[in-house]
């Protein structure tokens, strides 16, 4: 029996559409950071006497879509790894599920990880993030520590993910306005199937690469300016493709605007903060850890504005018991 904890991460550079769907190639590379205290904890036994995988998730026993692709993972690591028998598996998040905070990034990551441990085997790192991209794409950045690249590749062991650089490199902070903790009505999975009917599509994965070397380069230099600029219009991009996709989906609500447009306020009277989305309306504002005391007091004081979370550059995924 093991446990593993996974701390969510968010996308600086996004990763939407599949190259390959089965395998979760992405169309294009992503860059991330680890989100330090949001996080998914999952304690794996192997049971070879079990009858079928079982799930608990939160305190409760969970059935239908959730265990059907917790059990689909499970089937990749059994074929890939030659593990025998069925799993016992609960799983606690500490933040709201699927409300635009990657729920599955921390919990595919959280998953591989104590699975392969509770089997006894010791893959590297590179390994591990190639199997949790196989449940979760974003799955595979939340393994490694602080910043991290996830290669496009063009087959299984090609598609991992990396560190380039530590959590203290860069005193970066998220300060998460959350506007709705309600469920969204279309997952990432869904999403991304229908990324490639948007025309848009094409015109997004082609500059990815470009984007990801200007965010890569300001993050490594710590230049804010260029990095604020980079992040917001890939984030900007990603939400015209969902919004151009057939049929079209729309994450935002009114007060995902409102706060959009107050961070750029911001950065015009000189914090140096700036935005980003997942698939869902709740706004991550990367800010300078100096800067974070006033976005977060100015968030909180925002009308729609539910609750603020606050998380800086984060480890990788460990082994916890
Ligand atoms: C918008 O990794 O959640 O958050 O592989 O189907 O689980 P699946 O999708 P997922 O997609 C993440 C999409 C995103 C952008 C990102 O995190 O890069």
């Amino acid at each position: 029996m093991s446990t593993a904890r996974a701390n969510s991460n968010i996308a600086f550079i996004k990763y939407w559409g599949n190259a390959d769907d089965h395998l979760r190639l992405p169309a294009n590379p992503s860059l991330s950071m680890n989100l330090d205290g949001l996080h998914t904890e999952t304690t794996v036994s192997w049971d070879e006497d079990a009858k079928a995988d079982e799930l608990t998730l939160n305190g409760e026993r969970a059935e239908g879509r959730a265990l059907k692709r917790v059990s689909e993972h499970l089937d990749a690591l059994r074929a890939r790894l030659n593990i025998r028998g069925y799993a016992r598996v609960v799983s606690t998040n500490n933040f709201p599920m699927g409300a635009g905070i990657a729920s599955s990034a921390s919990a595919f990551a959280a998953l591989t990880v104590a699975a392969v441990h509770a089997a006894g085997l010791s893959l590297s790192e590179r390994e591990l993030t190639t199997l949790a991209r196989l449940g979760s794409g974003s799955a595979a950045r939340s393994i490694p520590t602080g910043f991290v690249e996830w290669h496009v590749g063009r087959s299984h062991e090609e598609s991992f993910a990396e560190s380039i650089a530590p959590p203290d490199y860069w005193d970066l902070v998220d300060v998460i306005a959350i506007v709705s903790g309600a469920h969204k009505a279309v997952t990432s999975q869904e999403g991304h199937q229908t990324a490639n009917t948007s025309e848009l599509q094409g015109v997004r994965v082609t500059g990815a690469e470009q984007r990801l070397a200007v965010c890569k380069a300001a993050l490594l230099a710590r230049d804010f300016e260029q990095f604020a600029e980079v992040v917001e219009r890939d984030s900007n991009l990603m939400h015209a493709v969902m919004m151009t996709s057939r049929p079209p989906l729309f994450y935002w609500l009114p007060a995902t605007l409102a706060v959009m447009d107050q961070v750029r306020r911001w950065r015009d009277e000189g914090l140096r903060v700036c935005y980003t989305l997942d698939a869902g309306p709740n706004v991550h504002c990367i800010c300078v850890r100096s800067d974070a005391e006033r976005v977060s007091k100015g968030l909180q004081s925002m009308s729609g504005v539910s609750d603020v979370r606050v998380s800086a550059a984060g480890g990788p995924t460990r082994i916890v018991a």
